[in-house]
This record gives C-alpha cells, sequence and structure tokens, in this order.
C-alpha cells in the first residue's frame, strides 16, 4: 500500500484541525493554518492513502523564504502511527526542498518528544542546542538542523508538484 502526498487545500482544514488538537501542544487554530495556504514560501502537505482519497493520514507545514526552511508544524494521524508515514512525509519533503534549491531545514521540538526526535535524528537531523522553556507550558525545546548536503537523502523523483499546479494548489 502506498502514500500519496499532495499540496494541502481549504476542504482539508477540518481533519487537519483536527488531527493538529490531538497531537501537537498548543495546537494550532484553524485560521493559523488557513494563511498559511495563502503564503507563497510555505509548503503545506498532506498525505492520503492514495490520490482518490479524501482521508487525511498526516500533515507538515514548511516555509522556506530562503537557503534554511524551517518546518512550523507537522503530525501523523494518531491511528496512523508507526507505518512509516511520518518519515516518509519528511523524506518527501527534504527531497523537494533540495530540488528548490534549500540548503537545510531547521525545526524545534519538545525535549521530551521521543518519537519525534527519533524520526528526525533516523533522517539525519541533529541537535543544535537547546532553547529554554520554549512552551507556553515551560518544556525546553531542541533545535534541529538537517544540511542537505551532508545527508543527500532522496525522495520520490516523481513527486513535484511545479508540474501540475493550478494555481490554487501550486507548492511554490
Ligand atoms: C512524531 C510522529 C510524526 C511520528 O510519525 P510516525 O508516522 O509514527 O513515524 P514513523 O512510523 O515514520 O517512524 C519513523 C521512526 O521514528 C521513530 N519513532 C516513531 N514513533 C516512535 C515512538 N512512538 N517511539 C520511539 N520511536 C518512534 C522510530 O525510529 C521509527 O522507526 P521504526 O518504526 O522503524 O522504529 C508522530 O508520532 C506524531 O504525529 N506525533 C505527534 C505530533 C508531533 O510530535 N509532531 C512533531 C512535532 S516537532
Amino acid at each position: 500500500m502506498g502514500f500519496s502526498p499532495r499540496p494541502a487545500t481549504e476542504d482539508d482544514l477540518d481533519q487537519i484541525v483536527a488531527i493538529d488538537k490531538t497531537a501537537n501542544s498548543p495546537p494550532w487554530s484553524r485560521p493559523a493554518f488557513q494563511s498559511e495556504l495563502e503564503k507563497k514560501q510555505t509548503h503545506f502537505w498532506v498525505v492520503t492513502e492514495d490520490e482518490d482519497d479524501d482521508q487525511i493520514l498526516a500533515y507538515a507545514v514548511v516555509a522556506a523564504p530562503a537557503e534554511q526552511a524551517h518546518l512550523q508544524t507537522f503530525a501523523v494521524h494518531p491511528s496512523q502511527r508507526r507505518r512509516g508515514l511520518g518519515s516518509y512525509l519528511m523524506r518527501q519533503l527534504i527531497a523537494f526542498l533540495m530540488r528548490q534549491k534549500v540548503d537545510s531545514l531547521v525545526l524545534e521540538v519538545r525535549r521530551g518528544n521521543a518519537a519525534a526526535i527519533q524520526l528526525y535524528q533516523s533522517l539525519g537531523f541533529v541537535v543544535i542546542h537547546t532553547m529554554k522553556s520554549f512552551y507556553p507550558d515551560g518544556e525546553d525545546a531542541f533545535s534541529m538542523i538537517y544540511l542537505m548536503e551532508r545527508n543527500k537523502l532522496s525522495g520520490d523523483p516523481d513527486v513535484d508538484f511545479d508540474a501540475d499546479t493550478d494555481g490554487k494548489k501550486n507548492i511554490h
């Protein structure tokens, strides 16, 4: 069984907001996700089981205003974890960003989020520093970075949304 990544649309937002409520703390509001759909330098992706399927299994939002991109938020539906989806989506994003000439991807992750830290490390991210009391509840964040040159991760060469965009769905 495969996974199918595509740019997020407004119709996906209810599902994304529902997943985010269970996955991230603090969760994002609907308007916060909505505004990401409109940003030209933001890549907002979802994954479904196949391209005709409406059920959102995972999503990620990456801002890439320049050579360094920033993972803003990312989650896999609670019922779909440990199927390789998180890893798949990150690999696809990294391969896409490489083709966009982005040279690094940075993120913040809760110090106690062992699952996410393990996933990022398995892909080649490294911790660059600790941000004390970064989150509203006082938990520290690890700042992590993925260097494209050093890791040379390859994704699915068929994933290139720039090739079949309709303006609204474009991933810039
Ligand atoms: C973190 C998260 C995205 C992982 O998604 P996933 O689809 O379950 O991850 P994968 O199946 O691709 O796992 C890839 C690797 O990550 C690590 N990993 C994932 N979940 C793990 C867990 N619960 N405990 C330990 N390691 C874990 C493992 O190394 C795993 O490889 P393996 O299955 O061969 O052992 C998911 O747990 C999630 O959505 N969590 C809540 C939101 C979140 O934390 N987002 C990140 C914010 S920075």
